[in-house]
């Protein structure tokens, strides 16, 4: 492999600790499976590429695990992955890709240190891409753009970084520049370096990686014709008189983006921005908790859960809980407190997630994910110190926008049905809700897909077929109020329309826009909350 001679700037801007934890967010097709495979293929992690996806087709042909992804197409659960590059350890976190906006994508972003978005140059900004990144701006997440697919024809570059800097208004700084597009393409252009990367090598030019050549290297005409050469360096021009410098300053406070082009299936440019990934994207950072801000150079150790996967083997109906550390060096068998519930749980199991396997942690540092076996007692959004009473916040549950009722086909497998409800609402796959009245749950999800994701795991994964009924509410709210008797007058007036959650909070169901308004008008004293973090 080819690596981007490191840039010259100031060292004292780099970040100091070896541990990168990013997420890659696209729309759907944009390449974000690809560029996963090249840049594990890169790292060495893996040696043939396409294994991501033989693993993961390997893995559910195991377990029958998630058929609706399979049947869609589209990537519904995501996972962490682990690999090294240039002494850095890289903790790459999957976001799920389709149309729907999860609770488990948003939370999947809690964990994150910055993240890299995958445009289809082709297509540019589509609408999952602009969801994401809204979360990512409201969470001062620094991206990194990667315009990928210049093997095919595109729009114009020009017009994609100007479409990215008004929509999402930020800056971006071309990092390169592609040399032709489509079966035009003759390489990409690093701005910095002064670099091109070839797609094939001109005679003569040896290489053990991606061919690259100096800009003005005499070898580059027998490829780059005279009329091509001169256009080029006009737009060139253009692009450093017209577009921001990589400021690293800038970029971690996301204020502005630096921009790659190139092909992740033909692993143009992928090894560049692994290289600047390496050596720009931030180190672990301090994370917000209800006392303090918990620093990752701390001595003990904290770390919460952004995630639960239930049944990754269903031979042994274990769930795994991902913990991202945020402080502390952590060691195998160390006993944590679980601070919602105050229990002390030793931590025996930690598993890391390689990309072709998952192995035993002896040792992790702030920014790693570990992912730990239990049987239930961990949730989404808990802590764990080795003592401290504080709660990581940030994490929270989102007003469900589609409510439906659980209709049981077989009420013999009430049971079951329970126990699948709850594992998946463990999951962020769904909200579960119990009425104060009548016995049928009822589920609140934040995207429609969800519904199919979740009668296709019940029925996969516990053998119990599910039905969902429509009901008369939009969304939901959870309420509270300071005075006890006034939530209880509330709950008292509305019967029905008030559920409780997983931990007991009440929560109102709204009909409609008239409800919404109202309601908060005629009950002043009444907190209507759009979302909740776990106490
Ligand atoms: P996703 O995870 O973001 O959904 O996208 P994925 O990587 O699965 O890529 C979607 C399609 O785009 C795939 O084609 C993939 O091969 C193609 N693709 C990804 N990167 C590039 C690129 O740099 N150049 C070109 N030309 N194509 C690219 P497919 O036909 O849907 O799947 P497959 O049969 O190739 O696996």
């Amino acid at each position: 492999m080819t690596t981007t001679p490191l840039p010259s700037r100031d060292a004292a801007d780099a970040p100091t600790t070896n541990r990168r934890t990013f997420a890659i967010i696209s729309h759907p097709d944009a390449g974000k499976t690809t560029l996963t495979e090249k840049l594990l293929l890169a790292s060495g992690a893996i040696r043939l590429a396409g294994h991501v996806r033989a693993r993961g087709d390997r893995r559910r042909t195991q377990s029958d695990w998630m058929a609706i992804e399979r049947s869609r197409g589209i990537s519904v659960s995501s996972s962490v992955m682990t690999f090294e590059h240039l002494g850095n350890l890289f903790n790459l976190l999957d976001t799920p890709g389709h149309q729907d906006f999860s609770e488990d994508t948003y939370r999947t972003l809690t964990a994150v240190d910055s993240a890299v978005m995958v445009i289809d140059a082709a297509k540019g900004i589509e609408s999952q891409t602009r969801k994401l990144l809204e979360v990512c701006r409201l969470r001062d997440i620094p991206i990194t753009t990667f315009v990928n697919k210049v093997d095919r024809e595109g729009r114009d570059p020009l017009e994609l970084l100007d479409e990215i800097q008004s929509t999402l208004a930020i800056d971006v700084a071309p990092m390169s520049w592609p040399i032709g597009m489509g079966r035009r393409l003759i390489g990409c252009h690093l701005l910095e370096e002064d670099l091109v990367r070839l797609m094939e090598a001109p005679a003569g030019l040896e290489s053990d990686g991606q061919p690259t050549l100096a800009w003005d290297d005499p070898r580059l005409a027998a490829i780059l014709p005279e009329a091509e050469r001169r256009e080029h360096e006009q737009t060139i021009e253009l692009v450093r008189a017209g577009y921001a410098e990589f400021d690293p300053a800038a970029y971690r406070e996301g204020h502005l983006t630096p921009v790659f082009f190139g092909s992740a299936l033909k692993e143009m440019g992928v090894p560049d921005l692994m290289t600047h990934l390496a050596r720009w994207a931030p180190a672990p950072k301090g994370q917000p908790a209800d006392t303090r801000l918990v620093t990752p150079d701390e001595a003990k150790v904290t770390g919460f859960i952004f995630k639960v996967l239930a049944n990754m083997d269903p031979n042994h109906r274990d769930r795994v809980a991902f913990m991202r550390l945020c402080s502390g060096n952590f060691r195998r068998g160390m006993k944590l407190t679980q601070v919602q519930s105050g229990k002390t749980i030793a931590i025996n199991n930690p598993i890391f997630f390689f990309a072709r396997d998952r192995e035993i942690v002896e040792e992790a540092a702030p920014g790693d994910i570990i992912g730990i076996p239990n049987h239930g007692v961990l949730r989404v959004g808990d802590t764990l110190t080795e003592g401290e009473t504080l709660r990581f916040t940030g994490i929270p549950n989102f007003a469900p926008e589609v409510l439906r009722r659980v209709r049981l086909a077989d009420p013999i497998r009430a049971k079951q049905m329970r126990r699948a409800l709850e594992d998946l609402a463990e999951e962020g796959v769904a909200q579960l809700f119990r009425p104060l009245l009548g016995s049928d749950w009822i589920v609140g999800v934040v995207g429609a897909l969800q519904l199919d994701v979740l009668a296709s795991r019940v029925e996969s994964e516990y053998k119990v077929a599910v039905a969902f009924e429509t009901i008369p509410y939009e969304t939901a709210r959870w309420i509270s109020c300071d005075d006890p008797k006034e939530l209880k007058r509330f709950i008292d007036a509305h019967g029905s329309s008030v559920v409780m959650d997983r931990d007991d909070s009440p929560v109102y169901l709204v009909r409609d826009s008239w409800d919404m308004r109202r309601t908060p008008q005629d009950w002043p004293a009444i907190r209507f909350g759009e979302t909740r973090e776990r106490r």
